[in-house]
């Protein structure tokens, strides 16, 4: 695992843009895996500026989201379809046909869930993942548990996560209770991985995924395992490592 220590949150944007970039330049028909959330914002942001002046090709990228809400149709402004193209796709030159993320409009979630690990599976498994950290060490929605989970599969979020994503609702009782969400098993499969993490707030969770043991309590932790994991976070959501 390899830690980049970035000064503020546009640091660490930039840094995580330009790796994104270069695995995009490097192999322009790239899988990339792609979170949600508030952290990649700024590394879509930079991603989508550099698209327009002509420096990023995403015309043959294909991109696997790693989650969405179960109950939510694509058109739903709280749907992670939504996010997504509102914060990236509709930004840059990629083919929609070409971008996925899992069906929450299906209320069939053993269907749904088998669909999206054929789907991922087809296309190779990502080049590229890029993840954000829960306060918890929760990736994608793979909440702190006795075992890591496997494909994807239909979870119910913990209350800390309801409380932590009822930002983006209007009220807490708006934010859904389930969500179909890629395993561990099939992130770990990535064959290279970015997180990124920024604020105090990140601290211990950043800190129990890079020095802490390897815990399905924290799903994170798995990551030290991976051969070729990169963390760029800033100081603040650094503070507690050596
Ligand atoms: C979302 C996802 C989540 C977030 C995590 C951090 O697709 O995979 O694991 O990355 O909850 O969220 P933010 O970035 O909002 O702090």
């Amino acid at each position: 695992m390899r830690i980049i220590r970035t000064i503020d949150y546009r640091d660490m944007s930039r840094k995580a843009a330009n790796i994104i970039s270069a695995q995009v330049i490097l192999k322009p028909d790239s899988v990339l895996g792609l979170a949600t959330g508030t952290t990649p914002l700024g590394t879509y942001g930079q991603l989508a500026a550099w698209c327009a002046k002509g420096d990023c090709d995403f015309s043959k990228v294909h991109t696997y989201n790693l989650d969405e809400y179960r109950g939510l149709t694509h058109e739903d402004p709280q749907s992670y379809h939504y996010f997504m193209r509102k914060n990236f796709f509709d930004k840059i030159n990629i083919d929609i046909a070409n971008t996925h993320v899992p069906d929450g409009s299906n209320p069939n979630a053993d269907e749904a869930c088998a669909e999206y690990d054929r789907m991922v599976e087809e296309a190779g498994y990502p080049d590229l993942q890029l993840l954000g950290i829960g306060r918890n060490g929760h990736i994608g929605f793979n909440e702190p548990d006795d075992v890591f989970s496997k494909g994807t599969h239909c979870v119910t979020l913990t209350p800390s996560t309801i409380e932590a994503n009822s930002r983006l609702f209007e009220r807490e009782e708006d934010v859904p209770r389930q969500a179909y969400t890629m395993g561990v098993q099939t992130i770990m499969r990535a064959r290279s991985i970015l997180v990124i993490a920024n604020g105090e707030a990140k601290a211990q969770a950043v800190y129990d995924m890079c020095f802490g043991p390897v815990t399905p309590k924290v799903p994170a932790s798995i990551l030290q395992l991976h051969t070729n994991c990169v963390v760029v976070a800033d100081e603040e959501a650094l503070s507690l490592c050596p």
